[in-house]
């Protein structure tokens, strides 16, 4: 299908380990749009707590430190160049290794959960999408970050498909995990994204909704696909 030069931004939103991550890339390198994943933010600066010593292992923040220090961290992306992937870094220092393990994941819904870090990262993914061309997933881009996408996706799977596909991707990293824990973990997670006051996980409403629990990684790029040429030449 011939392409049209118009740039949209696309908002992919749902629960944790639905795979969104995975199609959002692999849309946003087929159709040359910059890729950010805002849950590496949330990740990063969970990651900037711990080693600071501004959170505890129930997930008790420092708030007022944390607040009074988060207007200096700075979060950013860069691409690897062997994999093509964006990464995450925090303050300059590449951190994609040590945002994706059982601590940090633990621990993040509790710090993405305060208000004034959600209030700073939405301001800095606003600004990162400000020229469109752009596909961010999380659990609020298409409700809170940007409301006026041109194309909004949820994507959903059943709790135990997530486990293992999360469980799955931990061996391959050589990180040690049972299933049971990270079970424990998406359905821990799935119920405090939904339930906090500030920006909640929720479909927005002009969503197209995916439920990918049986369908392959190819059949699901293709679904996207799919739906951004339907969506870029209306
Ligand atoms: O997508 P992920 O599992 O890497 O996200 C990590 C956490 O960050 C997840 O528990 C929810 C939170 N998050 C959020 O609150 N808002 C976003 N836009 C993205 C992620």
């Amino acid at each position: 299908m011939e392409r049209n030069n118009k740039k949209i931004t696309i908002a992919i939103d749902g629960f944790s380990s639905s795979g969104k991550s995975t199609m959002a890339k692999v849309l946003a390198r087929n159709i040359g749009y910059a890729y950010i994943d805002s849950g590496a933010m949330y990740r990063a600066i969970t990651l900037f707590c711990i080693e600071n010593a501004l959170i505890d292992d129930s997930g008790n923040v420092n708030e007022t430190e944390l607040e009074r220090r988060i207007g200096n961290v700075s979060i950013s992306f860069e691409v690897n160049p062997s994999s093509g992937a964006s990464e995450v870094c925090l303050d300059g220092r590449n951190v994609e290794g040590k945002i994706r393990g059982m601590r940090v994941s633990n621990l993040v819904s509790k710090v993405a959960a305060l208000p004034f870090v959600r209030r700073a990262m939405v301001a800095q993914q606003q600004q990162m999408g400000a020229s469109k061309g752009i596909v961010m997933d999380g659990r609020d881009i298409g409700t809170t970050v940007f409301p006026d996408a041109e194309m909004k996706v949820f994507v959903d799977a059943s709790a135990e498909t997530r486990a293992h596909r999360r469980y799955e991707e931990l061996k391959q990293k050589g990180q040690i995990a049972s299933y049971d824990e990270v079970y424990r973990n998406v359905c821990e997670r799935d119920h405090l994204d939904m339930t906090r006051a500030e920006s909640p996980l929720r479909k927005a409403d002009d969503a197209y909704v995916l439920d990918n629990s049986d369908m392959t990684i190819a059949q699901q790029n293709a679904w996207l696909m799919c739906l951004y040429n339907k969506i870029i030449n209306q």
